[in-house]
């Protein structure tokens, strides 16, 4: 059984993926709409796994006897100046993320509660691979400029993206 605690801070969590699924569709509508199709891909297969992430937390919350309590998803940015915009509000945001992760581990920690720290673990994975694959984008997005026949090779790299 879960803590009310641990209800709570889940429920939240879930929001949280709810958003940053909400704030990559935004992002790949806007890219869309820059006929950056292979970038527009890479976010919405991003909105989908953030979308996944709340369904996991939500399964979790119904497999411990914990009630999930759907909250409003805030409205999220929806113009950006370009690429490097993008991908710096996106790394700030699996940043925030990743500090949000922990804060739940701290207090699984606390409660005792096993399943849910365990639960957990895959998730803390997760945001180091999130983090590495954002920074890796900016990186090359800021070094390279993305400007031209570069940002169309980017591009197009950015739309191999299978899941
Ligand atoms: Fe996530
Ligand atoms: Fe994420």
């Amino acid at each position: 059984m879960l803590s009310k605690t641990m209800e709570k801070a889940l429920n939240e969590q879930i929001n949280k993926e709810m958003y940053s699924s909400y704030l990559y569709l935004a992002m790949a509508a806007h890219l869309s709409e820059q006929h950056l199709d292979g970038f527009a891909k890479f976010f919405e297969i991003q909105s989908q796994e953030e979308w996944g992430h709340a369904m996991r937390i939500y399964k979790h919350l119904n497999e411990r006897g914990g009630r999930v309590v759907l909250d409003k998803i805030d409205k999220p940015q929806t113009t950006f100046k370009d690429l490097e915009e993008i991908f710096t509000l996106t790394l700030e945001h699996e940043q925030f993320i990743t500090k949000s992760i922990h804060t739940l581990v701290d207090l699984a920690v606390k409660e005792k509660d096993h399943a849910s720290q365990i639960f957990l673990d895959w998730f803390v994975n997760e945001q180091v691979e999130e983090e590495a694959n954002m920074e890796n984008w900016l990186a090359k997005i800021k070094m390279s400029g993305a400007k031209g026949h570069v940002l169309f090779m980017l591009d197009g790299h950015a739309g191999e993206r299978k899941k």
